[in-house]
């Protein structure tokens, strides 16, 4: 033991010598924030799920095959002949529909405790894109088993972009590789699930740690009109904030683990382009689009969604208001509610009709 641990100290002397390791972890690790700092450790959550979906990405990438011939049977062979396959694979799918979630939820953290305030303008924005990228996993992620369900949800997600005006056409050639969904749709979203999606999720992501990581996390507390106290009562990033967050991934590991053993991911009838089921719904997150763009007339369905997220992408520029607490920011927590809740009963509405 003691060998062992000699040797792994002589490396990291090794490793220290050459390229100065000691001062980058001391950088990294002797931040200190808020102890008023309440993140709910939300977005960590949301990075835990990454790790498994690329952990288990790339095992299930070992046995997949991105062909309409043989996609199908791969998920078979996946789910029935592989070892621990099915599960492997439902926690892929658990754990897909869980970062969309706990992304969902760290974005709603953020904007109703003000935590997008200057200076996390750009933290914002770039996780504007981490959101997008995110959902972009889940609509091509939901392609590739090549069942009933994946196809159609996919014609009428990929609809969605067709109704856009001017660009409409050949953003849906662009994303089909054609005006039908085939094997050129499946190698597309294929290869953006596998090469483009992670290698954008992993640019963004670096951006977005490395400028909360400069900044700290923002405090809920804080009021512009009183003068901040001399001394602000900090808590040291490690070990204690690394410590709770382990804890957060753990019970998350067992929240996943239990999922997709109680729920394990099903498949359908292989697809079939002549066959159109009863109910083609998009994936739930898509849901409250979907049901916005059949209530309302075409101009606002196409203008209403872009207008939406660019307010939301570019939210704090517009957002001049220095004040973090609820009670000094009522319209804008009252417009976050209201659009919870149109959002939220949009979805329920989509999937029940
Ligand atoms: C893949 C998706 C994302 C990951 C992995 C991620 C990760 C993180 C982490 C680990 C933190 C530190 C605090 C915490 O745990 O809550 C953080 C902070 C932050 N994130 Fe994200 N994030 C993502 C998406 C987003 C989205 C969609 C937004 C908003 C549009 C956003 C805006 C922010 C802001 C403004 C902060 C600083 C908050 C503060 O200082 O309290 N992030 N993010």
């Amino acid at each position: 033991m003691e060998t062992q641990k000699s040797l792994i100290w002589r490396t990291w002397d090794w490793l220290d010598g050459r390229y100065r390791l000691a001062e980058l972890m001391e950088a990294m690790l002797h931040v200190e924030i808020p102890r008023t700092a309440r993140p709910y450790y939300l977005g960590g959550i949301t990075l835990f799920f990454f790790m498994v979906q690329t952990i288990t990405g790339i095992l299930l990438v070992i046995y997949y095959q991105p062909t309409p011939d043989a996609a199908y049977d791969s998920i078979l062979y996946i789910m029935y002949e592989v070892n621990f396959g099915w599960l492997i694979r439902s926690v892929h799918v658990w754990g897909a529909n869980l970062m969309v979630l706990f992304c969902i939820l760290h974005l709603l953290r953020v904007y109703f405790q003000g935590a997008y305030k200057a200076p996390r303008e750009i933290t914002w924005s770039v996780g504007f894109f981490l959101l997008a990228v995110t959902l972009g996993f889940g609509f091509t992620g939901y392609l590739l088993p090549w069942d009933q369900r994946a196809y159609w949800a996919t014609v009428v997600g990929s609809e969605v972009a067709g109704a856009v005006p001017v660009i409409g056409e050949q953003a849906i050639a662009f994303m089909r590789g054609g005006t039908e969904i085939t094997a050129r749709t499946l190698s597309r979203f294929f290869g953006a699930h596998v090469l483009v999606m992670p290698a954008a999720l992993v640019t963004f992501l670096a951006i977005h740690i490395t400028l909360f990581h400069q900044q700290g996390l923002a405090d809920p507390t804080v009021d512009p009109d009183k003068p901040a106290p001399a001394k602000k009562k900090l808590l040291p990033f490690f070990p204690n904030y690394v410590l709770d967050e382990v804890i957060a991934w753990y019970i998350m590991l067992a929240v996943l683990i239990i999922l997709a053993s109680l729920f394990p991911a099903g498949l359908e009838e292989p697809a079939d382009a002549l066959h159109t089921p009863e109910h083609a719904k998009p994936e739930w997150f898509f849901l409250f689009l979907y049901q916005f763009l059949k209530l309302v007339p075409r101009i606002v369905g196409v203008l209403g969604p872009g207008v939406g997220a660019a307010i939301l992408l570019l939210l704090p520029f517009f957002d001049r208001n220095p004040h973090v607490r609820p009670s000094k920011r009522i319209f804008a927590i009252a417009i976050g509610i209201i659009t919870c809740i149109a959002v939220v009963a949009l979805t329920i509405w989509g999937w029940l009709s």
